[in-house]
């Protein structure tokens, strides 16, 4: 595993998060579902070969359905080593680039043809992170490729395991990656979590320019 030296707040959001996954099972987590409904979007939509990151993949399930699907060039990055050793395990050795990083330090140091993230954008909550971030997906992303961005919307949450997030509605979405990205899909999705409770998610499908 990928381990740069940390800041302060990285190494305290990594405490938080290593935190919420030792003390709670997966399947308690508000976020957690049993499968990735995208993984028929990417085996429909990109090669075997394509480069695939998940960002803050934590312990989903979609990096393991890839697997499956012989998908050879995968990458999860998250602050979390906890999630990422446990996501290891569960890959059996299967050739996984796993990455430890604050992605509000992080730059990728190579390209992807589809970048993947599920509630993850919206614990960005300054502005700057959040130019930053689609910046650097702009950047990190091949012409043609991918973007899959699934966030809270303007419906969702106001907060999420125990820290602020910042809400966002598909069209303030669709300006925010209008400069370098043509959006071939938006739709509103109803997550509920194990406890019963219902999350609105705004998903967003863009093509990188
Ligand atoms: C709500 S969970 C979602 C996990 C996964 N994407 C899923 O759908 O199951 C948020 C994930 O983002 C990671 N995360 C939060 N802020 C992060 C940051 N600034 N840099 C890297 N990872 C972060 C957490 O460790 C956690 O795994």
């Amino acid at each position: 595993m990928t381990e740069p030296a940390r800041s302060r707040k990285s190494q305290e959001l990594a405490d938080h998060w290593n935190d919420r996954y030792e003390n709670n099972p997966a399947s308690k987590l508000s976020w957690f579902q049993e499968s990735s409904p995208e993984v028929e979007f990417i085996t429909v939509n990109v090669g075997k070969a394509t480069p695939v990151i998940d960002i803050g993949g934590g312990l989903s399930p979609l990096v393991h359905q890839l697997i499956d699907e012989e998908f050879t060039d995968l990458t999860v990055v998250d602050v979390s080593e906890f999630a990422l050793e446990q996501g290891q395990r569960k890959a059996e050795g299967r050739q996984v680039e796993w990455i430890q990083s604050d992605l509000r330090d992080w730059t990728p140091a190579r390209m992807y043809g589809l970048w993947h993230d599920r509630a993850v954008f919206h614990f960005l909550t300054e502005r700057e992170d959040q130019e930053r971030y689609i910046g650097m997906a702009a950047e990190a992303l091949v012409p043609s490729g991918y973007l899959i961005l699934g966030t809270f919307s303007e419906n969702g949450p106001q907060s999420c395991s125990g820290l602020p997030v910042a809400r966002h509605s598909i069209d303030e979405l669709t300006t925010a990656l209008a400069a370098d990205f043509t959006v071939i899909d938006s739709h509103i999705q109803e997550h509920v979590t194990p406890s019963g409770g219902v999350q609105e998610f705004a998903w967003m499908y863009a093509v990188r320019n």
